[in-house]
C-alpha cells in the first residue's frame, strides 16, 4: 500500500548518502567520532569545508517546486532528490554530511504536497487536542510516534512544533496550535519536541513569533509590549525549548514590532541566541525572508525553501555580502555551525535513516484522542450510553466518512484503509479506500474511521441510523424515532485564512436546535478547530468537544460515549459566549483596504482567561474546563515556599468509576498598581479508582510567580503575599492558601 514510486525514488538516492555516512571511516575524519562534543565535531568539519560547501547548507529548496510555476525552480541535478519533501538542504557526501530532508508533520506526516500520491501517514489528533490532554506523556508518546513515522521516510528534520499562542480563536491555524497559556502550551509542545528527537529526527519549533492570526500573516505587524510578549507569547517559546531542545527555530512571516521576524535581531540575537542561549538554527518560514544582511545579520541562518522568497536571499546576495564585508566571517562562521553542530547533536551523522515500510501508530493517535476530547456538557448523566440502547439517530457532520481535519501544510493524507466499507471525502470528492487520488490543499479531508462505523461495530445488536443533515425535518423525524440522537457539527479550519466568526457553519446551529427539539436524549459532538459559540446549548443535555480528532478519534469518541473511557480531556483555550468577549471582537484588519497592518496586541500578556477574568466576563466555558463521568473533591492545600514554591493536595475521586482530573495550581501576585489575573502556575493530572484519595504535589514554574523587568532584562518576584488557588478549571477555585514569598530576581 505504502510503496510509491515518488517515495521510492527519494529514499533510494537519500539511502545513497546515508550509507555512505554509516560506513565512513573516523580515520581522517575525526568529526565521526561519536565521543567528541557536538560543537568539537562541528568545528572539525567546517574547517574542512569550502565556502562553497558552507554556503551550500544555507539555502534549502522546496520538494513541489516542478508543480508550482510562481516558485523558481530548484537546479536539475537537485530535482530528483527534492519530491516528497517540503524543504530539502542538499549535504556534503564527500565529509559525511547528509542532506537535511524536511517534512511537516504538525499532526502527523503531512504528504498531501502533491507528491507522493498513496503514501499514507497516521493522523493524530490536531495540537489543540494534544494541549487538551494536559498530559506531556501523552504529547511525548505523539512526538516518538511522529518521529518514526518521519525516519521510515528517510525524513530527518519535522517542521513540528507549532505553538503561536491563542489570541486568536478564529485563527486558522489556531487548531495546530496548543492553546492560550504559556505554560501548558510550553510544556505539551516541548515534550513533542522531546518525543519526535528521541528518534533521532531533529524538530523544529514554529512559528517564532507572534504570527497569531492567519489574516496578512505576511505583512501584518504584530505590535506589543516587550515584557508583555516576555510574559506570555515568547515565555511559551522559552518553556517548550527548554524542555523540548528543538534543533530549528522557524520564523514567522509577520513583522513583530516593525521588523519582520525572520531579520528580527530582539527576537532572533537578544532574545533566543543571546538571552535563552540558544544553540540550533534558525530558519524561515517558506517565503518569509525579505533581506539579505539585516536578515543574515538579524539572527536568520538558513532561508528555507528559497524560491518561495522574492529573491534567493541567501544565494549570491549572500556570497556578494560576505565578499564586500558586511556580512561578517564571524557570522557566516556560526550560521554553519549551528546547523553541523545540531546535525551531530541531534544524531542525524551517528543515526543515518536506513528506508523501512512505513509503520502506523493508530493506537497511540487513538490513546491520545481519548484523553484530548472534553465533556463540555453531561444534564442527567445521558453519558455514558447504555451498552443496551436499542436505535441510534447519528447525523449530520459526515460521520458516514470519518473525522473532520484542518486544512494547510500540517495536513495529513490519512491511513485509509480500515474496511472495504471505509472512505473518506475531499471537498466533495469521495476517494475510496486508501486514497489512490491526491487531494489538493484547500479541501476538507476525513480522516477514517468514521464514527457511525465505530458505533456499529461497538454496538452490534443496536439500530444505528445515519441522516446527513442537509434536510433538518428528515433528520428531525428520524431523531424523534431513536431512543438516542448524536449530532456532528464541524467547523473546517485551515492555515491561510481565519474563520469570519465563531459561529458553527452553515445550518448547523439550526439542525441541532432542531434535533434537540425532537428527541430530548440529544449529543452533540463537536469537530471544531477552536471555540465556537452554542446558541443551543441550553437545549441540549450532552456536548463533547472532539477537536480534529485523527485516525484514533471516532474508535475514541465511541469508547467515551459508552463509558469504557471516562473523558479526562480539559480545554486548553477559553470558550467565548460570543465575539464581543474577545480583545478584539472583529478579526484585525480583516476589511483593511491597507496591504500592510497592525495588529495591537494591547491585551498584553492577560490572554484568554486572564483578559475574561481582568474584565469580569463569564464565558461560556473557562480554559481548563471539562468534566468527567466521575467526580473529584480537593482538600487540605498546603504551599510551600523556596527557590521552587510547590503546593500540595488531597484529591479525592467521590464517583464510582475510576477517572483522572487536571489539577490546576493558579497564582495571584500581590496587589500592585495595576490589577493582575491568575495564571496557571502548574499541574498534575492524577489517575484515581473510585473512592480512592491522593496527596499530589506540584512544583510551580518561578517565571509565572514574576513579571518581565524589561529595563533591567529580568524576572522579578516582588516581595508579598501570593494567593495559590487549586482549581478545576480557570473559573472553578477549589481550595486557596497564601504564601509569602520574598523579592527574587531570576536571569531570562
Ligand atoms: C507554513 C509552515 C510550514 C511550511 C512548509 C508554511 O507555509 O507556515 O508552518 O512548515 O509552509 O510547508
Amino acid at each position: 500500500m505504502l510503496g510509491v514510486l515518488a517515495l521510492a525514488a527519494g529514499l533510494l538516492v537519500f539511502a545513497g548518502t546515508a550509507t555512505a555516512v554509516a560506513q565512513a571511516p573516523t580515520e581522517g575524519r575525526p568529526w565521526m567520532n561519536p565521543g567528541l562534543s557536538a560543537d568539537t565535531r562541528a568545528d572539525l568539519v567546517q574547517a574542512e569545508m569550502t565556502r562553497a560547501e558552507e554556503l551550500l547548507l544555507l539555502k534549502g529548496y522546496y520538494g513541489a517546486n516542478v508543480k508550482m510555476n510562481w516558485i523558481k525552480p530548484a537546479p536539475a541535478e537537485l530535482r530528483p532528490l527534492l519530491p516528497g519533501t517540503a524543504g530539502f538542504v542538499p549535504g556534503i557526501a564527500r565529509l559525511g554530511i547528509p542532506p537535511l530532508r524536511e517534512t511537516d508533520a504538525g499532526v502527523g506526516i503531512a504528504n498531501t504536497n502533491w507528491m507522493r500520491p498513496g503514501d499514507l501517514a497516521t493522523a493524530f489528533p490536531s495540537g489543540l487536542s494534544n494541549a487538551a490532554t494536559w498530559n506531556p506523556e501523552i504529547a511525548f508518546a505523539t512526538g516518538a510516534a511522529i518521529g518514526t513515522e518521519a525516519r521510515d521516510r528517510g525524513f530527518n528534520v519535522v517542521l513540528d512544533g507549532a505553538m503561536n499562542l491563542a489570541r486568536e480563536p478564529r485563527g486558522g491555524r489556531t487548531f495546530e496550535y496548543a492553546g492560550e497559556d504559556p505554560l501548558l502550551a510550553g510544556l505539551v509542545v516541548g515534550e513533542e519536541i522531546r518525543g519526535i528527537q528521541s528518534e533521532h529526527v531533529i524538530s523544529t519549533i514554529k512559528h517564532f513569533a507572534l504570527n497569531d492570526q492567519e489574516t496578512g500573516r505576511g505583512v501584518l505587524n504584530a505590535n506589543i509590549d516587550e515584557a508583555a510578549a516576555r510574559e506570555s507569547d515568547l515565555l511559551a517559546f522559552e518553556i517548550a525549548i527548554e524542555h523540548g531542545t528543538p534543533g530549528a527555530v522557524m520564523c514567522a512571516y509577520n513583522r513583530v514590532n516593525s521588523v519582520y521576524a525572520c531579520e528580527n535581531d530582539f527576537l532572533l540575537n537578544r532574545v533566543l541566541k543571546g538571552d535563552w542561549a540558544y544553540a540550533g538554527w534558525v530558519l524561515s518560514d517558506w517565503g518569509g525572508v525579505h533581506s539579505t544582511v539585516a536578515a543574515a545579520n538579524g539572527g536568520l541562518d538558513q532561508e528555507s525553501a528559497s524560491g518561495f522568497d522574492r529573491q534567493e536571499f541567501f544565494d549570491a546576495p549572500l556570497q556578494q555580502a560576505i565578499t564586500d564585508g558586511s556580512i561578517a566571517p564571524a557570522r557566516l562562521h556560526d550560521m554553519v555551525h549551528r546547523i553541523l553542530r545540531t546535525m551531530f547533536a541531534g544524531g542525524l551523522i551517528d543515526h543515518p535513516m536506513v528506508p523501512r515500510n512505513p509503520s502506523a501508530h493508530v493506537e497511540a493517535a487513538e490513546h491520545s484522542a481519548e484523553e484530548g476530547i472534553v465533556l463540555l456538557k453531561n444534564e442527567g448523566a445521558l453519558l455514558p450510553l447504555s451498552k443496551t440502547v436499542r436505535w441510534i439517530a447519528v447525523i449530520g457532520g459526515h460521520a458516514n466518512l470519518g473525522m473532520l481535519s484542518g486544512g494547510g501544510s500540517s495536513q495529513v493524507l490519512p491511513l485509509g484503509h480500515v474496511s472495504d466499507n471505509e472512505v473518506y471525502v475531499g471537498g466533495g470528492v469521495i476517494v475510496l479506500g486508501n486514497g489512490a487520488k491526491i487531494m489538493p490543499l484547500g479541501r476538507e479531508i476525513f480522516d477514517p474511521p468514521s464514527p457511525l462505523a465505530a458505533l456499529r461495530r461497538a454496538l452490534p445488536g443496536a439500530q444505528i441510523d445515519y441522516a446527513d443533515g442537509s434536510d433538518i425535518d428528515a433528520a428531525s423525524q428520524l431523531a424523534a424515532q431513536a431512543d438516542v440522537a448524536i449530532v456532528f457539527a464541524q467547523q473546517w479550519m485551515t492555515e491561510g485564512e481565519d474563520a469570519p466568526d465563531l459561529s458553527l457553519p452553515g445550518n448547523q446551529n439550526a439542525l441541532i436546535a432542531g434535533i434537540a427539539a425532537a428527541n430530548p436524549h440529544t449529543i452533540v459532538v463537536l469537530e471544531t478547530g477552536g471555540p465556537v459559540t452554542m446558541p443551543w446549548l441550553p437545549h441540549v443535555p450532552a456536548v463533547l468537544e472532539a477537536w480534529y480528532a485523527g485516525n484514533g478519534g471516532a474508535t475514541a469518541l465511541t469508547r467515551i460515549l459508552l463509558g469504557d473511557v471516562n473523558p479526562s480531556g480539559r480545554l486548553p483555550i477559553t470558550f467565548p459566549q460570543s465575539e464581543s468577549q474577545l480583545p478584539r471582537p472583529q478579526l484585525s484588519d480583516k476589511n483593511s483596504a491597507h496591504r500592510f497592518f497592525d495588529v495591537d496586541y494591547t491585551e498584553g500578556a492577560d490572554v484568554g482567561y486572564r483578559w475574561f477574568e481582568l474584565r469580569n466576563q463569564q464565558p461560556l466555558f473557562p480554559f481548563g474546563f471539562g468534566l468527567s463521568y466521575t467526580s473529584f473533591a480537593f482538600g487540605n492545600l498546603q504551599v510551600m515556599g523556596g527557590d521552587i514554591l510547590t503546593a500540595q493536595i488531597d484529591i479525592t475521586n467521590t464517583g464510582t468509576r475510576e477517572g483522572s482530573e487536571a489539577v490546576q495550581l493558579y497564582a495571584t501576585p500581590p496587589a500592585s498598581d495595576r490589577p493582575v489575573a491568575a495564571r496557571l502556575v502548574g499541574w498534575t493530572k492524577v489517575r484515581l479508582r473510585a473512592g480512592e484519595t491522593q496527596r499530589v504535589t506540584i512544583a510551580t514554574e518561578p517565571r509565572l510567580l514574576a513579571h518581565f523587568d524589561r529595563n533591567a532584562n529580568l524576572w522579578r518576584i516582588s516581595e508579598g503575599d501570593y494567593t495559590i488557588t487549586a482549581r478545576a478549571s480557570a473559573a472553578d477555585v477549589r481550595a486557596s492558601a497564601t504564601v509569602a514569598l520574598a523579592e527574587r530576581a531570576i536571569k531570562p
